[in-house]
């Protein structure tokens, strides 16, 4: 159900005949933020004036006047210069949000399909996963969630990087470093403790460009296992599943979807000669100093396809990556949520891949700032100032049940309907917090901007968290224990809606918006889309639950009513924090 596309509709037909082209004027049609200009606001009468040499108010009154309202809208009013202030009539509103209220959906249609390659998380593999593998993992995560409910075609890669610098480093500290014994007993601690041994040794922040003769050192490493150097390539094979095995025990904690493919990047490397092949065949790439092959696409912005020592690159591998893709997916888009550093990397690729001959495929880089510390500071990468994701993760977990343990007394004090605390319920909870507290946080940001990790902020009780949203949807739930009433027996057989207040109209309004944000959400690849959704629904919720008696309304008819709208904003709010990966109990 899409209010705004069937507003939108009517608007179609009563612009027909005046201008060409109506849909820039369709597009002015705009949900409100204040109930006092109507539910949607029409703001097209002033541009239309100008482009017809009329006056704006007469236009705004000429779409009235066209305008069929049928039983959708009130009679619409103009305000100002000739803003058209449009209210949904309650009627039909109590109609619609009664039949969403029995649909698996929700009321929010199939899209029409489209197929989507998703590229995210896709960390370096051989070292431990950090903090700035959280956004990169949770945003692509809660995207293909959304897509796919959408109706669309989601197949997600996790491009690891398994074949750079990193190796060589693992490789020469299994050579110089090993504790045999340790990495016998637990490979994953011995191998990462050895990269970050070695890292240390090497003495600089970034290994590409250290020039020390360690790193020296690694770099033949990694150059002999590229070219197929045959111990090399066997000890890979040996810590691939080592590394993989820590990176999926942190997706499983962390509650992310697997994976269609892992083909990170040695998987392209066969493909690599062939594609710097391809590219000069089509005069794409040029031959560059000292025998390096380029990409040029401004004097000064010049992308290496394969180095002067005949090494290829990220963006060969990348460019690679997409003929597969095309290849074997036949998407209709491809989608990269990288960070923002990569942005001119990504920026080369499209345009390399349009050179290339990729048409008619949407290629976009979804990307997202840094996660800051408390001080302000992006939180540094480099071992030893606690930043190991799953010291995160453990840590949230740990204060969320710490949290909740501390305001369990109180409410069980105060007759709240609470759990018993058995040690199952108590990981459950602690869990379903911490965890929606670092999801939320990081989703609920504006993607492109920075945030500072702050447990105490993601895992406050009030505000836009999800600790506030899981209590919302347990309180809402225990509505119904204590009515002893199944809400499937209430959708079964559902009561007529009854909308007398203002507060359940705004309700009914809210709840009949949820397909408008999640198509926000997608257009704009912005998962906050969603969270800043739910923190209407919930300020809406409460101003509903504080001025409406549900169980003790004044009639069972009402009641009945109430019980249906709550039973809607309690599937509503758990379909959304569904959509962000983040979990929810049905008491706490
Ligand atoms: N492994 C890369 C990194 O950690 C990110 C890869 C992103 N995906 C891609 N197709 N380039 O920086």
């Amino acid at each position: 159900m899409n209010l705004l596309h069937q507003i939108q509709q009517k608007f179609r037909a009563a612009l027909a005949d005046l201008v060409p082209d109506v849909e820039p004027y369709v597009a002015m049609i705009k949900s409100t933020q204040d109930a006092k200009h109507g539910d949607y606001q029409a703001n097209c009468a002033m541009a239309l004036a100008k482009a017809l040499g009329k006056k704006p108010r007469d236009i705004a009154q000429e779409l009235v006047n066209r305008l069929d309202c049928g039983d959708l809208l009130d009679k619409p009013e103009i305000a100002g210069p000739g803003f058209i202030n449009l209210r949904l009539q309650p009627t039909w509103l109590a109609k619609a949000v009664r039949a969403i209220a029995t649909d698996e959906r929700l009321g929010v249609s199939l899209q029409i399909a489209r197929t989507y390659v998703i590229d995210y998380s896709s960390p370096n593999v051989a070292k431990p996963l950090h903090v700035g593998h959280l956004r990169s993992t949770i945003i692509g995560d809660a995207l293909t969630r959304l897509l796919r409910f959408l109706g669309h075609t989601v197949i997600t890669d996790n491009h690891l990087g398994d074949w750079g610098t990193q190796f060589g480093i693992l490789l020469y500290g299994y050579k110089n470093l090993l504790d045999k014994d340790a990495y016998a007993k637990d490979p994953v601690r011995e191998l990462s403790r050895i990269y970050i041994e070695v890292r240390h040794r090497m003495g600089t922040d970034d290994e590409d460009d250290a020039k020390t003769p360690i790193a020296d050192a690694c770099r033949a490493e990694t150059a002999k296992l590229h070219h197929g150097d045959l111990e090399n390539n066997r000890l890979w094979q040996e810590f691939m599943p080592h590394c993989l095995a820590e990176i999926h025990d942190v997706y499983a904690k962390l509650g992310i979807l697997t994976f269609d493919h892992e083909h990170g990047e040695s998987f392209y490397n066969p493909l690599l000669p062939g594609v710097v092949d391809s590219l000069l065949a089509k005069n794409i790439a040029e031959p560059g100093e000292g025998g390096a092959i380029i990409i040029r696409f401004t004097k000064d912005n010049v992308a290496l396809v394969r180095k002067r020592d005949g090494a290829f690159t990220y963006t060969t591998s990348d460019l690679a990556t997409i003929q597969y893709r095309l290849e074997h997916f036949k998407p209709h888009a491809l989608l990269y949520v990288v960070d923002f550093r990569q942005s001119q990397h990504f920026a080369n690729l499209f345009e390399a891949g349009k050179r290339w001959g990729v048409a008619g495929v949407e290629m976009t880089h979804i990307s997202f700032g840094s996660v800051l510390n408390r001080d302000g500071r992006p939180i540094s990468t480099r071992k030893g100032d606690g930043t190991e994701l799953i010291d995160l993760i453990n840590k949230a977990i740990e204060l969320g049940l710490q949290r909740y343990e501390e305001s369990y007394v109180d409410r069980k004090a105060q007759g709240h309907d609470v759990p018993d605390l058995t040690t199952d319920v108590k990981r459950d909870i602690a869990e379903t917090v911490g965890i929606g507290a670092i999801k939320y946080a990081d989703l609920s940001q504006n993607r492109t901007s920075d945030y500072k990790f702050d447990y105490d902020k993601m895992l406050a009780t009030e505000g836009n968290t999800a600790t506030y949203m899981q209590y919302a949807y347990a309180r809402n739930r225990s509505i119904f224990r204590k009515a002893e009433l199944d809400p499937a027996t209430l959708r079964a057989d559902p009561p007529s809606v009854s909308l007398d207040t203002p507060f359940e109209r705004a309700l009914a309004l809210q709840l009949l918006k949820l397909e408008e944000s999640l198509l926000s959400a997608v257009a704009e690849y912005q998962p906050s889309a969603i969270t800043a959704y739910l923190w209407d629904l919930a300020k809406t919720y409460s101003g509903f639950f504080q001025n409406c008696p549900v169980l003790k309304a004044e009639s069972d008819a009402l009641k009945q009513s109430r019980l249906l709208l709550c039973d809607l904003t309690a599937r509503v709010l758990q379909k959304c924090l569904d959509l962000l990966g983040i979990k929810t109990v049905e008491r706490m």
